[in-house]
């Protein structure tokens, strides 16, 4: 019998780490022979990702921001990730909806509840048609939760690179989101695993695999 689909999101605040990871997990689904996506959000198809250089630079109000999240999200889930998972594939996606819990709520401090409401449509297993998604809530079967002190990973991101629009916000935005995070977990334990990655990656690594291995996905 072919391999069900496994859908693995990583999330974190800006200068966690979790691209690093990402990539040794998907080099290790690779080694037995699984097909791997490795994906982002915003982002992901040529759409999302003219979505994604828009909520990144352009200034908006919170509202915008989040339906332009959703937007990227819903064009990326129907075009990439359930085909994927379909298809029985690995899809391994730097951030999904958590992200935008995280931010765009405890972040930015839009409505939470309204988000909610927007996860339920904008994630329907259906490719088209009924919004009103009841059971089909596509989420992934697997969040790892890279975490790390709003502190660290700052000094971490000060010496890579150029800002954007949330990687320039203070200590203060990151504390904020890292509560969004905790939240979700906390309504959702079952599909996270938290990660603290102010550790060697020597060390992180076998963490990361291990969360998989334990699953039964390698
Ligand atoms: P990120 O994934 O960190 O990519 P890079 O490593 O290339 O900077 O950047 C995406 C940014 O978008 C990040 O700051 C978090 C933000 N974001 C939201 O605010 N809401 C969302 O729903 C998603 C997916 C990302």
């Amino acid at each position: 019998m072919e391999a069900a689909g496994v859908f693995i999101s990583a999330e974190g605040i800006d200068g966690a780490g979790k691209s690093t990871h990402v990539e040794a997990l998907a080099d290790a689904f690779r080694a037995t022979g699984r097909k791997v996506v490795r994906t982002r959000e915003p982002g992901g198809t040529p759409l999302a990702e003219q979505i994604r250089a828009l909520v990144l630079h352009q200034p908006m109000d919170a509202l915008t921001e989040a339906l332009l999240m959703f937007a990227a999200r819903r064009d990326h889930l129907v075009q990439i990730i359930l085909p994927a998972l379909k298809r029985g594939e690995v899809v391994l996606c730097d951030r999904f909806t958590d992200a935008t819990f995280a931010y765009q709520s405890g972040g930015r401090g839009f409505s939470w509840d309204a988000l909610v409401r927007l996860e339920r449509m904008v994630q329907s297993s259906q490719p088209v048609g009924n919004i009103d998604v009841g059971e089909e809530l596509v989420q992934p079967d697997l969040t790892l939760w890279f975490d790390l002190e709003p502190e660290v990973a700052a000094e971490r991101l000060a010496a890579s690179r150029v800002p954007d629009r949330f990687e320039s916000q203070p200590v203060a935005f990151f504390e904020a989101v890292r509560s969004g995070y905790q939240r979700r977990m906390t309504q959702q334990p079952e599909r996270f695993v938290r990660i603290d990655t102010d550790q060697p990656r020597e060390v992180v690594e076998p963490i990361v695999l291990e969360a998989v291995r334990s699953r039964g996905w390698l």
